[in-house]
């Protein structure tokens, strides 16, 4: 049983996915294992041949940062999180605490900013996707990727539909969290006027040993005594579902892995 410590706090950093977690690291590591290769695709596609500044916006444990330094040899890649703590020790990478909802960057600083899996979880969302645009020099990229659980919460399977909608009231409740507004993102880029927005959406699936199957179980792990504590699902609700997921006849789509991409236009 979890001795996680429970405060009246609401925000990332006083939740169950907070960095202080004992599993966190564990579980961002599931994470950037089936969400990496993901994103470098996507920044394989981008011309970015003169690249000199990359900024990496709530790194977490910081592989993808990691990847960028090697594969933009000639760019800083700044690798910025509310909690540092798993930032310390990759080499190539100039780490930054900083707070995203509430601390900026000079105009037009980086060749591209990126953030993945940040967004979805911050109330102010919307306000720093438009300061986030602001960051990057004219002619650069924003490049936003997110989870939305949205195939979850449409699952003909009841179990498995408890479960879900048990975890995003979880995450609005404790978080602030829209496990949505991925769906939006490619929208709310054309809608701070980039240019050459492109989308790419995903399907992750749970039941069938993937690397999405290890991420959904690891978040799900950590979210138990959280969901237990505030009656969300009971303890028979989690083993039932550990059981069907187990099961070789249960694979469902449980989520999508939105990457959205825009260009700020160079001036007239
Ligand atoms: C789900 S993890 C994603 C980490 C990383 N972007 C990735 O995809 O591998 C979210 C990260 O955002 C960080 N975070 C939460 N609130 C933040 C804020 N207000 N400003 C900056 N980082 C924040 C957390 O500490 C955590 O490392």
């Amino acid at each position: 049983m979890s001795t996680t410590d429970f405060t009246e706090d609401t925000g990332y950093t006083s939740s169950y996915l907070a960095d202080q977690h004992a599993g966190q690291l564990a579980r961002l590591r599931t994470l950037e294992r089936a969400f990496d290769p993901l994103s470098q695709e996507v920044f394989n596609q981008l011309d970015l041949t003169h690249t000199s500044a990359i900024l990496d916006l709530g790194a977490g444990a910081g592989s993808f940062a990691r990847w960028l330094s090697k594969r933009y040899l000639d760019a800083t890649v700044t690798a910025t999180d509310i909690d540092t703590r798993f930032l310390a020790d990759i080499p190539g990478i100039r780490v930054l605490t900083h707070n995203a909802a509430t601390d900026g960057f000079p105009a037009a600083s980086f060749d591209v900013v990126h953030a993945r899996a940040l967004l979805c979880h911050l109330s102010e969302r919307e306000e720093i996707l438009t300061r986030a645009a602001t960051w990057v020099r004219p002619g650069g990229w924003l490049v936003i990727e997110d989870v939305s659980l949205q195939p979850s919460l449409s699952t003909a399977n009841p179990l498995f539909r408890k479960v879900a909608e048990a975890g995003v009231t979880l995450l609005e409740q404790t978080i602030g969290s829209n496990m949505r507004w991925a769906d939006t993102l490619a929208a709310g880029l054309r809608a701070r006027g980039l240019s050459g927005v492109g989308q790419r959406t995903l399907e992750g699936r749970i039941g069938d040993n993937s690397l999405a199957d290890a991420f959904w179980a690891a978040t799900t792990a950590q979210a138990g005594p959280a969901l237990l504590k505030l009656a969300l699902l009971t303890q028979d609700d989690l083993d039932a579902m550990a059981r069907l997921r187990a099961d070789p006849g249960f694979d469902e789509a449980a989520l999508t892995f939105v990457s959205a991409w825009g260009q700020v236009p160079l001036p007239e």
